[in-house]
């Protein structure tokens, strides 16, 4: 049985009704996303980035995993520990559908770090600039556990190694525009995987792909899905 990698993105989340990054004028929910989304805009306003992450949290609990985060659950079942699913994304819809083993690699929206003793616990519904760490009892440092541009993701090692060791990558609904996610299908070409791309259209990576399944999530996944478990 082949070891797989999947990388998914905002677009495998996108019909259960959150918003992708890149399909509103560059935008983020009304946002620039150097507004919300680097350590210079928490450090000069740490109010409205509290509030744009708290607003993402309560949307977060009105929606529920699609069938293509179900799919995926269903391969993990056949696959076992062959299968290293690792996501962009910062919602918890994979857990919800039954994934195990998620790797986050921006971080967590249901999470909060700690940037005075560096504790990762899960966060209240709302994060404010008086809310307090509950390991190190300090006020006013915590912030949401979230990679912003200009910071390392998170889980780099264990992603590499999993990538050298993939015979198959595939690829999600992400535009293949934020590095290092979108070098991950190239390191995974250099040692021999084939790779397949699921996207809704061509990204600015789909050459380098053996096979591009184009079409909404809900519907490719699951297909895809179905044609690697009928080949077991
Ligand atoms: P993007 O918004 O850049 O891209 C979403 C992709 O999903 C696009 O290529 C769409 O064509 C595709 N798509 C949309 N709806 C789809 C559907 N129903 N089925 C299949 N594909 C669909 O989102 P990401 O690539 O995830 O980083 O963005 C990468 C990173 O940029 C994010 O993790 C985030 C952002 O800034 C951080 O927060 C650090």
């Amino acid at each position: 049985m082949q070891r797989i990698f999947i990388l998914t993105g905002a677009g495998i989340s996108a019909e259960s009704g959150l918003r992708t990054f890149r399909d509103a004028d560059g935008l983020w929910e009304g946002h620039k996303v150097e507004e919300v989304a680097t350590p210079e805009a928490f450090a000069a306003n740490p109010e409205l980035v509290h509030n744009f992450y708290n607003a993402r949290r309560s949307q977060l609990l009105t929606v529920e995993p699609n069938l293509a985060h179900h799919a995926l659950v269903q391969l993990q079942r056949k696959w076992g520990d062959r299968l290293t699913l690792v996501t962009q994304n910062v919602d918890d819809l994979h857990e919800r559908a039954g994934m195990e083993k998620v790797m986050h690699m921006h971080g967590e929206l249901l999470k909060q770090t700690c940037t005075n003793c560096g504790d990762v616990s899960d966060c209240a519904d709302r994060m404010s600039i008086e809310s307090q760490c509950e390991a190190c009892g300090e006020i006013g440092c915590v912030r949401p556990h979230i990679v912003w541009f200009g910071e390392m993701p998170l889980l780099m090692d264990q992603i590499h190694s999993k990538l050298m060791q993939c015979e198959l990558f595939i690829s999600i609904g992400t535009s293949g525009v934020v590095y290092p996610a979108a070098g991950f299908a190239e390191e995974a070409r250099r040692h021999g995987a084939s790779l397949i791309e699921v996207n809704l259209e061509g990204t600015d990576i789909s050459p380098i792909f053996d096979e591009h399944l184009q079409g909404a999530a809900t519907d490719t996944v699951p297909e895809l899905v179905k044609r690697l478990t009928d080949t077991l």
